[in-house]
């Protein structure tokens, strides 16, 4: 018999190890007490897995003070959710990257390929580097990060660039307000990263990569660390992959808390052990990239993808999903929102299903008035646009973006002003000073809402100048996306940019 209690920081931040000690005081020898990955199911954290029958039961949010009572009585508990698969929030899903993630132990290796692990490598490995590019190519993978380039031109790009070295970066800085998908990866399903980034070393025919994963994520660091040297142990890293010949090695680089060494010129330029400032495109890391030799950078997601494309075939992938968004998305629902947690699902679901239907709403129980989808640089959709396909092409058509994948739900308390604000001195605060629409123009934006706020109404325009500059001007996403929260926040809630007493007599 198994119990899972989940290792993964957010159900560890919920109580999840005080439930397992008191699991551990309370079981004999015979029942393995196993610190999986988390389900995504965050709402019920810490959420208990007891397996009878083959089938795994869930209890959750489980308390310390109830493990005795549900050890005793597992099959009438109050706290019982029937099995774990039949769950509504597991049922409705379409788990390909996240198959394994809260199902094994996340560094027993042996569990990893039970459960399909490796077959993407073997697959890669039987096939060759062109048939490698052809599936990717064809299973419409496009970068997880936010920007959706077509994973598979890229690797193509480093794979037809001549050079001595070659390398593979994961962009495990995930700096984005309101995600989380790359850290449940990596603590809950890590070797699926390791699979993934070698495959791209064989296609490509980069022999080193690196992590660059963020300081804030110490568990995930922790777990990394040690499935790379499982891995190696393995003869899945090393100089002769599994019995291959080919050779591909990786370490783990931790960063040092910038959120624009989320940006892939800024992380290289951390990585070799620079201050993390922006480089101007070109020359494209696929040419030029760490230490100046051609480089895939890849998100962990799209990366940790590639496993299962290698495995079931580009062509199964690419029959989920709508247009040119292909496969499946891991959403990461969060903010003022009931059923918060990581949900995979094929694009095409309207961004009012996944608010309503899988989130269940607000947690205050008041309206939904504006979602912020893709992180801080994302736009602001209000209900009128709820009937928006989850999909790269449908966000950009209504001047949003799906970027990550991350989001953030608000009430009707929210004041928009306030958050449009907040978007400018985010990129002031955070901005790497190399150019000027950005250094510059986010604290000049900070002072014009301000302007707008207390009445000017002809700083209206001004602010829609600043911000077409920052968007044409600016050398990268953080000044060129800063503008998306801004003008959605203007256009559609443009009261809440009313004098504060204007906005109290209309209320
Ligand atoms: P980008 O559009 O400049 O580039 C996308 C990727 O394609 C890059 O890796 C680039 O090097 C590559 N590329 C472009 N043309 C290529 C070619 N011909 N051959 C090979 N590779 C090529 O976008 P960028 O600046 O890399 O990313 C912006 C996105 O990042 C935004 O959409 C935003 O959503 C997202 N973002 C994500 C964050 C996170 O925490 N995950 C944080 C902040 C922003
Ligand atoms: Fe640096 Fe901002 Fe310019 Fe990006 S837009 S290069 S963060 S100053």
């Amino acid at each position: 018999t198994r119990i899972f209690v989940p290792g993964d920081m957010a159900a560890r931040s919920l109580g999840a190890d005080a439930v397992a000690e008191a699991i551990a005081a309370e079981i004999g020898p015979d029942i393995r007490l196993t610190r999986n990955g988390t389900r995504g199911m965050i709402f019920l954290e810490p959420l208990v897995e007891m397996e009878r029958d083959g089938i795994r039961h869930a209890y959750g949010p489980v308390e310390p003070h109830e493990v005795a009572s549900l050890l005793a009585d597992p099959e009438s508990h109050p706290k019982a959710l029937g099995p774990v698969d039949e769950i509504d929030w597991m049922r409705l899903q379409t788990r390909l990257t996240f198959a394994r993630c809260g199902v094994i132990d996340p560094l027993d290796f042996a569990e990893y390929e039970a459960h399909g692990g490796l077959k993407g490598l073997r697959n890669a490995l039987a096939s060759g580097r062109q048939a490698i590019l052809d599936e990717v190519t064809a299973s419409g993978l496009r970068g997880r990060g936010g920007a959706g380039f077509p994973t598979g031109i890229k690797w193509t790009t480093v794979a037809r660039a001549e050079a001595p070295w070659k390398y593979i970066v994961a962009n495990a800085d995930e700096g984005d307000s309101g995600t989380f998908a790359d850290r449940i990866v990596m603590e809950g399903d890590p070797f699926t990263l390791i699979e993934g980034m070698a495959i791209a070393g064989l296609a490509t025919g980069a022999t080193q990569g690196y992590v660059y994963l963020r300081s804030e994520y110490p568990d995930a660091i922790r777990v990394m660390e040690a499935a790379v040297a499982i891995a190696r142990e393995n003869g899945v890293l090393g100089p002769d992959i599994l019995g291959s010949g080919e050779a591909f090695d990786m370490e783990i680089r931790v960063g040092a808390g910038a959120y624009v060494c989320g940006e892939e010129t800024s992380l290289l330029n951390s990585l070799e052990g620079k201050r993390g400032v922006v480089r101007a495109k070109p020359p494209l890391p696929a040419l030029e990239g760490f230490m100046g030799r051609p480089t895939v950078v890849n998100n962990v997601v799209s990366l940790a993808t590639v496993p299962c494309i290698l495995a079931e075939g580009g062509k199964t992938y690419a029959a989920h999903g709508i247009g040119k968004s292909l496969g499946t998305i891991p959403l990461q629902i969060a903010g003022n929102v009931r059923f918060g947690g990581l949900f995979e699902i094929a694009f095409g679901m309207t961004l009012g299903e996944i608010v309503d239907k899988i989130g269940g709403g607000t947690a205050s129980g008041r309206p939904v008035r504006a979602v912020q989808v893709g992180g801080p640089l994302g736009a602001y959709f209000p209900r009128a646009l709820f009937d928006t396909p989850f999909g790269y092409e449908d966000f950009s058509s209504k001047s949003g973006l799906i970027g990550h994948a991350g989001i953030v739900v608000f009430d009707d308390s929210v004041d928009m002003g306030e958050m449009a604000r907040f978007a400018m001195e985010f990129c002031a605060i955070e901005s790497c000073g190399k150019c000027t629409p950005c250094r510059i123009g986010a604290v000049r934006g900070v002072e014009t809402i301000d302007r707008i706020r207390a009445g000017d109404a002809a700083a209206k325009e001004l602010l829609t100048d600043l911000c077409d500059t920052m968007t044409a001007g600016s050398l990268c996403a953080l000044g060129g996306f800063t503008p998306y929260p801004v003008m959605s926040a203007l256009r559609h809630f443009p009261e809440d940019f009313q004098p504060a007493s204007q906005r109290e007599a209309a209320e």
